[in-house]
This record gives structure tokens, C-alpha cells and sequence, in this order.
């Protein structure tokens, strides 16, 4: 019960039934989301490119490079996941947060550690931003040595048992699509995989109320992901986006998909040719929404630098070598707002 007075949980405002948003929660001008003037999937602007990897849709390599080089994410169907698991975790995700308060306060992350796994709302150390319009629950899941399926929800029933199976196939699926990058770069299949050394994965399911002025707030402020990938699985309501080209550009949700999220290390292992993506989630006044994102990282001891074979007299060295465990510990003490952390590694900046 003491975690629930250091942290408040965005659901028990709404709950509460707070017509207008808090101040916390209210965000500068230049930040808010403007909806009314986003960028719209259906016009003739597009979004993220969709891959299909099965046997019918052809050598998937040269689409991903194309995908990486422009976007920074994109969508993969026939991934070889079975549909029915991405569907079981989005409503096992959906009856934790459905939940009494109480039984999800037995699960409760740790307010004064960052990245600390449970249930949670704040994600960032420092205390003055402003903050986002969501509530969390963080699985750490893999290497082994750090899964604890005991501090993960008890209900439903199953719960534990379809984490472990969604860990086990997104880490899978993550070094397929980490091979497919590397050959997209002219590097060796195990290129990425092995310079990203023992996967640290993160499963974080991300839960965004309903929110009383959603042109105040953001579900998630605007960040690139600090690992190597991420792979994100949402339910049918519209919130994530993508910055291209200076505008927000929505990530249409395509049920059987999983959408994929080049993350820092690779823009740095890639010498600057991929970019991670910048992206962030808006919120809405009528429908709670629902995400699950799968980290994939390299350890904190792990030191990460551009692959010598990119290194030539066009594209000379873009970025420092930076160990791992440095890199988070800055993301979360500064915050992921304004210049991206990976600038911080630039040579000449
Ligand atoms: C994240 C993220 C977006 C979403 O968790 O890093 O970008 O749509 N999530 O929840
Ligand atoms: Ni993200």
C-alpha cells in the first residue's frame, strides 16, 4: 500500500473521474499532439511498410533494408507466431488491468528504482517532468537468470505460463528479424545478434486510459528505444506514431502483425546508415488502449560500437563506442525528451 501513495496510477484518476487533466500530465505547447492535424493513414501519404516474411511473399531482405533506411519500423506478417498467442497476451494484458486496484497493488513495481519490473506508472527517475498518460506492467524475461515468473500477475490463471511462451517466441522472431538486418546491410546474418552479445529482454504491456483532454497529453512523450529492437503487438485502437520527415505519421493496427522498432544500438552498430525510429503514443477521450512492447537488449556490460565493415572514406566512423549499462543509466537520468541520447555518442557533432 505504500508504493500506491508514491505512485500514482493514471487509472485511479480516471477512475476517479477527473474532468480535466491534472497539471502534471498537461504538456508544453510545442509537445502537445495536435490531432485534429495528424496526418492521416488512409491519405495518400501511407505509413510504415508492412513485410511479409512467409514462404509467398518472396526474399523479405531488400524490403526490410528499404523499411530500415526510411522509416526506422515497420510491420512484419506470417512471422511465424501463432495469432492466437498475440491475441491470449493482449487479453491477459487487458484482465490485469481490468483488475480491482488491490490486486494489481500485490504486483507493484518498485517507485524508487528506475526500469524496477511490476506494475507501475512512472517510468523515469527524476521527479519534475511531465508525465505520461499511462500505467505499466514490466516483465523482465529474459536471460533466465533474471525471469522470476513469481512477480509477475497470478490471474488469469494462465498468465505466467503465456508470458514465458511470448518471451521464448519474440526473442525467436527478434533474431530472425536481426539477421535479415544485418544481410540488409551487407553484413553476416549473426552480424547484430552477435554484437548485441546474451539478449536482455523486456516485455512491458502499456495501458493508456482513457484521457478527459487528449490534446494536452501523450500516452508515451516522443523517444527512441535505447536497446538493439523492439517488437510491438497493440489492439485496434490508433495511438502509436512515427516521426517521419519532420511529421507524426500513425502506425495503422493490423491485428496479426507485430511492429517493428529499430532501437539506438542498432543505428549505432549500423554506423548512422539505419536510424532508430522516433515515435510516441497519443491518448483519446473515449477508449483505453492497450500495447505490448518486447525489448531487446544487449547487457549493461556489453560495450557497443559501428561494425568495421561500414566504415569506409564516404561514410567515415559516425559514433563512439559507448558501453551499454552507461548509455541506460543516461537515458534515465536525462530523459528521453529533446535530443536523443544517441547524439551524445556522435563524433562530430
Ligand atoms: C514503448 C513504446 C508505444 C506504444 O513502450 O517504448 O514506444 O504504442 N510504446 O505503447
Ligand atoms: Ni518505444
Amino acid at each position: 500500500m505504500e508504493a500506491a501513495a508514491e505512485t500514482q496510477r493514471v487509472q485511479t484518476l480516471v477512475e476517479a473521474g477527473v474532468a480535466h487533466l491534472p497539471a502534471r500530465y498537461v504538456q508544453p505547447p510545442e509537445l502537445r499532439p495536435h490531432l485534429s492535424r495528424r496526418r492521416d493513414v488512409t491519405a495518400d501519404c501511407g505509413s510504415i511498410p508492412v513485410v511479409d516474411l512467409g514462404p509467398s511473399g518472396g526474399d523479405p531482405v531488400p524490403a526490410i533494408g528499404r523499411a530500415c533506411r526510411e522509416w526506422g519500423a515497420f510491420q512484419v506478417v506470417n512471422h511465424g507466431v501463432r495469432p492466437g498467442l498475440l491475441e491470449e497476451v493482449r487479453a491477459m494484458g487487458s484482465s490485469f488491468f481490468r483488475a480491482p486496484m488491490e490486486a494489481k497493488l500485490r504486483f507493484a513495481c518498485d517507485p524508487r528504482s528506475p526500469a524496477s519490473e511490476g506494475y507501475g506508472s512512472r517510468m523515469l527517475a527524476k521527479d519534475d517532468g511531465v508525465l505520461d498518460w499511462r500505467d505499466y506492467f514490466d516483465h523482465h524475461a529474459l536471460p533466465e537468470s533474471r525471469r522470476n515468473p513469481s512477480r509477475w500477475p497470478d490471474f488469469p490463471s494462465n498468465y505466467r505460463d503465456v508470458v514465458i511462451e511470448y518471451s521464448n517466441n519474440m526473442k525467436k522472431l527478434a533474431q530472425t528479424l536481426l539477421c535479415m538486418i544485418s544481410q540488409s546491410l551487407g553484413l553476416p546474418p549473426l552480424y547484430i545478434e552477435e554484437a548485441v552479445g546474451e539478449v536482455y529482454q523486456n516485455i512491458t504491456i502499456s495501458y493508456y486510459p482513457p484521457c478527459p483532454q487528449p490534446d494536452l497529453a501523450l500516452g508515451l512523450q516522443s523517444h527512441s528505444d535505447m536497446g538493439a529492437i523492439t517488437l510491438l503487438i497493440q489492439d485496434d485502437v490508433e495511438g502509436l506514431e512515427v516521426l517521419k520527415d519532420g511529421e507524426w505519421v500513425q502506425v495503422q493496427p493490423l491485428s496479426d502483425a507485430v511492429v517493428v522498432i529499430l532501437a539506438d544500438q542498432t543505428e549505432v552498430i549500423s554506423n548512422g546508415e539505419y536510424k532508430s525510429a522516433v515515435h510516441r503514443a497519443v491518448v483519446n477521450a473515449h477508449h483505453p488502449r492497450l500495447s505490448v512492447a518486447t525489448f531487446y537488449d544487449p547487457c549493461k556490460t556489453r560495450k557497443i560500437y559501428p561494425a568495421m565493415q561500414l566504415i569506409t572514406k564516404q561514410s567515415p566512423l559516425k559514433f563512439r563506442e559507448v558501453l551499454y549499462g552507461d548509455y541506460v543509466s543516461s537515458w534515465y537520468s536525462k530523459g528521453p525528451e529533446g535530443k536523443r541520447n544517441i547524439d551524445a555518442l556522435l563524433i562530430n557533432q
